[in-house]
């Protein structure tokens, strides 16, 4: 602060200080001249009303010079005064460091404890866990959701679901995490007809007991020969590829007989991106426990 506004708040503070002081001291000891009545003659209202003398009361004399003293007393300990830093010597920027200090020494022994440790064993340590939100909602939510529930949109996975493209024990999710997953359902737009790609829309749909027309399903099932490499004779999917389960009902697009025929014409293609990078392993495993305690949690 430079000595010219140092200075000006310093003759604000005292006007404000110094003048109700003084009205606060004044009040105690003034002699106000009282008429014969008990009043001070002056009159309002034609009269109606006289203006009694009365002191202040005690509480709130007590109260108000409580009030200047803590005041005072502020302005002495702690900056605000102008320039002046007050005798305390304290700074928002000095709590700041300290509370980061106390919190980064937390972190590191946190750090400490789970490393090394498998990812399901860290999904049960409810400290690490609160970290590990943290970083999911800064790096992760923008695609699967503050709440982890995916979003079809983006093809972005439920995670919470216990329903798994690539596998659900500590280490094919941490797997995911570090290196990035990319599912690649190619389009049959060009070598199937509209009528098949309907009539094979029906048979997926038939899978998992949607609504669908059993007629085309049945014409669509000896289609299917086209999907079994990745998806399955069951069509149960596979983790190996990414390929979805499609009967269990959890769709990434969409389960309509319309989402459905579009992604056999256009194909789809989910990218996660690889963490490990950018966040190094340990958060990596962190977060690895954190997508694990959502989907394994009790009741479920
Ligand atoms: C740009 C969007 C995006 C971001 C950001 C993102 N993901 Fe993903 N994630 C996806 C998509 C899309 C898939 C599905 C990939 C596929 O279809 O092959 C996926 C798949 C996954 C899977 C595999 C799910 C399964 O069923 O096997 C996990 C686990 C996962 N993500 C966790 C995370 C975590 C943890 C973060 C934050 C570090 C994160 N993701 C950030 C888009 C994203
Ligand atoms: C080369 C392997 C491959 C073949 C062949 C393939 N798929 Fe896929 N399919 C995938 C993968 C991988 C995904 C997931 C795409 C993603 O993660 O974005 C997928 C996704 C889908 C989905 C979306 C499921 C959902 O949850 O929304 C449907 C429906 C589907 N496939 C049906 C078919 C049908 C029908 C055929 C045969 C005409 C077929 N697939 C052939 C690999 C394949």
């Amino acid at each position: 602060m430079s000595g010219f506004w140092s200075a000006w708040v310093i003759v604000l503070i005292l006007i404000n200080i110094g003048v109700p002081l003084f009205l606060f001291l004044w009040a105690q000891r003034v002699d106000i001249p009282t008429q014969p009545d008990g009043t001070t003659g002056h009159v309002w209202a034609h009269g109606a009303l006289r203006e009694g003398v009365r002191r202040l009361p005690t509480w709130w004399v007590v109260i108000s010079a409580v009030g200047f003293v803590a005041g005072i007393g502020y302005l002495v300990l702690y900056p605000g005064f102008g320039a002046f830093k007050g005798v305390l010597g304290w700074t928002s920027q000095g709590e700041l460091a300290q509370t980061r200090e106390i919190n980064q020494a937390r972190e590191a022994a946190l750090r400490e404890r789970v490393r090394g440790k498998p990812v399901e064993a860290i999904a049960a340590d409810p400290e690490a866990l609160r970290v590990a939100e943290v970083l999911f909602v800064d790096n992760c939510a923008a695609c699967h959701g503050r709440d982890a529930q995916g979003n079809r949109a983006l093809g972005a996975p439920n995670l919470t679901d216990g329903d798994w493209l690539y596998g659900g024990d500590g280490k094919a999710i941490l797997a995911s995490i570090v290196d990035g997953r990319g599912g690649t359902m190619p389009p049959f737009g060009g070598s199937l007809s509209g009528a098949e790609i309907l009539e094979l829309a029906n048979y997926v749909a038939s899978l998992s007991g949607k609504p669908h027309d059993s007629l085309r399903a049945q014409l669509g099932k000896r289609l299917f020969t086209n999907c079994v490499p990745c998806h399955g004779a069951d069509g149960k999917g596979n983790t190996a590829l990414g390929a979805p389960n499609l009967t269990d009902g959890v769709w990434l697009y969409g389960g309509t007989i319309a989402e459905i025929s579009e992604t056999i014409r256009l194909g789809r293609h989910g990218m996660m991106p690889a963490w490990g990078a950018r966040l190094g392993q340990e958060n990596a495993t962190l977060l690895a426990a954190w997508v694990y305690a959502q989907s394994h949690r009790t009741g479920r």
